[in-house]
């Protein structure tokens, strides 16, 4: 299928999306939400498919949602809108997402960025949420992500600032998981994104729901939820597979069932 701003392919057992409007940074308007949603979707319907891998192109991962679409909206129109709703579903997809940024990841890039579950940059990354700039806030989980995962001191400064951090910083904070050499990016995700695309799918596909539910929930309700996960994993062709294997001295071969 053909998209109008990005652009995706298969490779192997990985989903590949590249957001493709390097004209405007790739800013995202909100057809390019829906249609990375629609990818996403299909990816994690597919299944050969095991890993998604989210990407930019040229100077920016996404330098934010598109200031010329919004900047006329009254409030009424983004309240008749309902556009956060394609984020929500975002956040719904089961199978891991690897993003590779290079350059800017900055507003609603950068909230893109937080909604995949790993992150490869390349040394000239930039993260930062410019809002405060334009007189307005991030609205697609911002404030919300960034202090979850680096907690209210860096997150306020920050946001209050519109500073752009760069990949060292966002890799000392946590936010990123490791920071490679540009010309490399892309090479280095696919080849960790096929690491993960090797081990067993359901273990990858329980544990994600997991650690994601841990985020929203006390360490008790997490526990609940968890356990349940675990047992789940005991009705798996993979778990028999798994421990088959391990006891049989020989390496697993994991169906994804
Ligand atoms: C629309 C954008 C854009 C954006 C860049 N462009 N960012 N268009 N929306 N978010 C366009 C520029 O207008 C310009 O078009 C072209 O891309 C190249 O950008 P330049 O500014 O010429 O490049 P440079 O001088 O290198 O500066 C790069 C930059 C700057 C620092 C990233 O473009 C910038 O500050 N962009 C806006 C970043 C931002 O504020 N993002 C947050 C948006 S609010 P022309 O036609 O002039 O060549 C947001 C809220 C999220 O994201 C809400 C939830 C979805």
């Amino acid at each position: 299928k053909t998209f109008e701003h990005i652009v995706t392919s298969t490779n192997g057992r990985l989903g590949m999306i590249a957001l493709n409007r390097p004209k405007v940074l790739n800013a995202i308007n909100r057809k390019m939400v829906s249609e990375i949603l629609e990818a996403m979707e299909g990816f994690d319907r597919d299944n050969e498919i095991r890993v998604i891998v989210l990407s930019g192109n040229g100077r920016a991962f996404a330098a934010g949602a598109d200031i010329d679409e919004m900047m006329d909206d009254s409030s009424i129109d983004l309240e008749l809108l309902n556009q956060f709703t394609d984020w929500d579903r975002l956040a719904q997809i089961k199978k891991p997402i690897v993003g590779a940024v290079q350059g800017f990841a900055l507003g609603g890039g950068f909230e893109l960025a937080l909604c995949c579950d790993l992150l490869f940059a390349s040394n000239d990354a930039e993260f930062g949420f410019p809002e405060v700039n334009l007189g307005v806030m991030p609205g697609a989980g911002g404030t919300v992500r960034l202090t979850k995962l680096v907690g209210k001191t860096k997150a306020m400064e920050w946001l209050f600032t519109g500073k752009r951090v760069s990949a060292e910083e966002a890799l000392h904070y946590g936010i990123i998981n490791r920071i490679v050499a540009p010309e490399l990016l892309e090479e280095e995700t696919v080849k960790f994104a096929n690491t993960i695309a090797n081990q067993a799918p359901l273990s990858i596909r329980l544990m994600k729901e997991s650690v994601l539910k841990a985020i929203d929930y006390s360490l008790y309700e997490g526990m609940q939820f968890e356990r349940k996960n675990f047992s789940l994993l005991f009705s798996s062709n993979d778990q028999r597979e798994g421990m088959n294997a391990f006891k049989e001295k020989r390496r697993p071969n994991f169906s994804g069932n």
